[in-house]
């Protein structure tokens, strides 16, 4: 047998998800979340930087139909949103569509969609740290505190390093170590504060609303193709193309599936949480986005890195502008607060079924992960100091729409593979939504720059050189070990490709 074919010879072996109760105890998380903290960390990690900083760039691409980009991406996030609830009530096991694609798909899978979690939540914790790192210097230097230019930049922006990204991203892997309840609680009250600066935002907008905004609706037109942005550079343009940037925006409900193992009441809270969560943004950016396009002309904010503050200071009510910019100071930490939860687990899942080294998955006697808490600060840390907030942000929108197809992909063969299984929460028409889920997020994939999805084939050559030489033969060994530990005979691979 060629090494080839021995590290492959894995490929589609399942996953059992193991019962809590029969996880040996450095295993086990601590089950400390009811719905309530799941909505405030769904709402936290979804409303964020995308509509604070991305109006701008889906309006240079789309126009006033910027609105329609939402609508689409906003659909598109609903149908996975749906699957997955599904899921995460048929599975509640921590690590997502990981974990999903396991079960359902084998290894090879889970291991693609593992990796492209991974992209997806390191990249979203750098990016809004970086955004989060330039409303704080620019608070800093409202109030006469300027940092040197050197110490708030990356290499790429012609600094040294981004030490507000650091710090913050060092603060929020503090608190997930100091324990999930305590953050979650926390969480909750940030997203409060956010929530009443978008309130403020529309109400003061709304008072000088103009509908001949909307005219003409589409100038770019619906599918993505080169064309001009305001400033007359050569930019991918189209309602789809704002759509798949925009789709950022949307994200964050999944976050809320990585904690289904520490869900007090999982079959219930995990449907509300993540079901709530969603159409409370998707509203609430229907809502932001017309009163915006509504108040001011697009071309006066396409492009702004902070669109919202500039439509109010452009409307001349720029007390609301630094209310806004001091919440988006205040609150964006959630954002950074969420992902790194569901980062810091996905790794923790990987890590306890032999993909990553499997020591980094060991909890601490507060029930939560040390050492990959650590190890993720330290990775998303390195990519904020250095990256620029753009690539960042379209390469995790790439991630997350593989992480999304096979979600409504495992939530069909589900329904096929084993129609009578107890479901807690059913998708309703599930062959509609999983479909459309499927296909628009292939539609949205297509529509990214052609760089970022060179970058994402690049990122997933590089996984399966690691899946081949280090994590398949190690998942091997710590599923030999599992089945030695609960039933004291060794693992034997059946036809099926499931292990008895
Ligand atoms: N949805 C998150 C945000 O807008 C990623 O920041």
């Amino acid at each position: 047998m060629t090494r080839g074919s021995e590290t492959l010879r894995n490929w589609n072996v399942r996953k059992t998800i193991v019962a809590r109760e029969e996880m040996s105890e450095h295993h086990r998380l601590a089950q400390t979340l009811s719905w309530p903290h799941l909505i405030a960390l769904g709402v936290g990690a979804i409303v964020g930087t995308g509509i604070l900083t991305l109006t701008g760039v889906g309006a240079a691409k789309a126009g006033p139909a910027v609105i329609l980009s939402f609508a689409i991406a906003g659909v598109i996030c609903a149908c996975a949103a749906l699957a997955y609830a599904e899921m995460a009530t048929m599975y509640p096991a921590s690590g997502s569509a990981y974990t999903y694609s396991y079960v359902v798909f084998g290894e090879l899978i889970a291991w693609v969609v593992g990796w492209s979690l991974i992209l997806e939540y390191s990249l979203v914790v750098s990016a809004v740290a970086v955004g989060w790192s330039g409303y704080a210097s620019g608070f800093l230097q409202s109030i006469g505190m300027a940092m040197p230019a050197a110490l708030t930049n990356g290499p790429e922006l012609g600094g040294l390093v981004n030490l507000p990204a650091i710090f913050i991203i060092a603060v929020v892997a503090g608190l997930l170590i100091y324990g999930t309840r305590e953050s979650a609680t926390l969480n909750a009250f940030l997203v409060v504060v956010k929530l009443l600066a978008l309130a403020l935002f529309i109400a003061v907008c709304l008072q000088v609303f103009d509908i001949a905004n909307f005219e003409p609706f589409m100038p770019h037109g619906f599918a993505k193709h080169w064309g001009a942005g305001p400033d007359g550079k050569p930019l991918e343009v189209g309602v789809m193309a704002a759509a798949a940037i925009i789709f950022f925006a949307f994200y964050g409900f999944d976050a809320i599936a990585t904690a289904a193992e520490e869900a007090k009441n999982p079959d219930r809270d995990l449907a509300i949480g993540i079901v709530g969560s969603m159409v409370m943004c998707v509203l609430i950016y229907m809502a932001v986005a017309a009163a915006a396009i509504g108040a001011l002309a697009y071309t006066h904010f396409a492009n702004s890195p902070e669109p919202l503050a500039l439509i109010l200071r452009g409307i001349g009510q720029d007390w609301a502008a630094r209310i806004l910019g001091l919440s988006a100071v205040i609150a964006l930490p959630t954002v950074i607060l969420a992902f790194f939860y569901g980062q810091s687990r996905i790794f923790f899942v990987m890590a306890r079924d032999g993909l990553l080294p499997q020591r980094l998955a060991n909890v601490s006697k507060r029930g939560t992960p040390v050492r990959i808490t650590v190890f993720t600060a330290i990775i998303v840390s390195l990519i904020a100091g250095i990256f620029p907030l753009e690539e960042i942000a379209a390469l995790a929108n790439a991630g997350t729409l593989a992480a999304f197809v096979a979600v409504c992909a495992a939530m069909l063969t589900m329904r096929r593979r084993d129609p009578d299984a107890p479901r807690k929460f059913n998708t309703p028409l599930p062959w509609v939504i999983g479909l459309i889920g499927i296909a628009g997020c292939l539609y949205l994939f297509w529509s990214l720059p052609v760089k970022t999805q060179t970058y994402f084939l690049i990122w997933n050559i590089i996984g399966l050189i690691v899946y081949m030489v280090y994590s398949s033969p190690r998942a091997e060994q710590a599923r030999a070990a599992d089945a030695v530990r609960l039933s004291g005979q060794p693992a034997v691979p059946t036809e099926a490709g499931t292990i008895s």
